[in-house]
């Protein structure tokens, strides 16, 4: 599981998206949609892919993200990213 940057400025630079699932779950997120996922091979085994959203959840998320003060209610500014190895 990772914590990913939607909002274009991540305070540690190396939670941005890394591949191009991410890339297209945020774009997607960023979109309205509330769920990207795909089933994908990684050596030899199945694994469970899923993107969702973080909104600004509390007005507190401003005291370190000054930027999250730009975005609308609702609208994300983060995601979680799932990689799920499958049977
Ligand atoms: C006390 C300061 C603080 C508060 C309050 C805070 N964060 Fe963060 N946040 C951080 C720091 C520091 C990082 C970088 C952590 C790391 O990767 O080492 C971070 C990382 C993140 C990230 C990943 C992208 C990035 O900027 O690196 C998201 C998304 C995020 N926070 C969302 C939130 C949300 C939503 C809230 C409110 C519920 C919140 N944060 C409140 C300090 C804070």
């Amino acid at each position: 599981m990772r914590l990913l940057d939607a909002s274009g400025e991540p305070i540690n630079d190396s939670n941005v998206a890394q591949d191009e699932f991410e890339r297209e779950g945020i774009s997607k997120l960023k979109s309205g949609k509330n769920w990207h996922e795909s089933i994908v091979s990684e050596k030899g085994k199945r694994h469970l892919r899923v993107v969702t959203p973080i909104p600004v959840v509390l007005g507190k998320c401003t005291m370190c993200h000054e930027n999250y003060k730009n975005f609308k209610q609702g609208e994300p500014i983060g995601a979680i990213s799932y990689n799920i190895p499958i049977r």
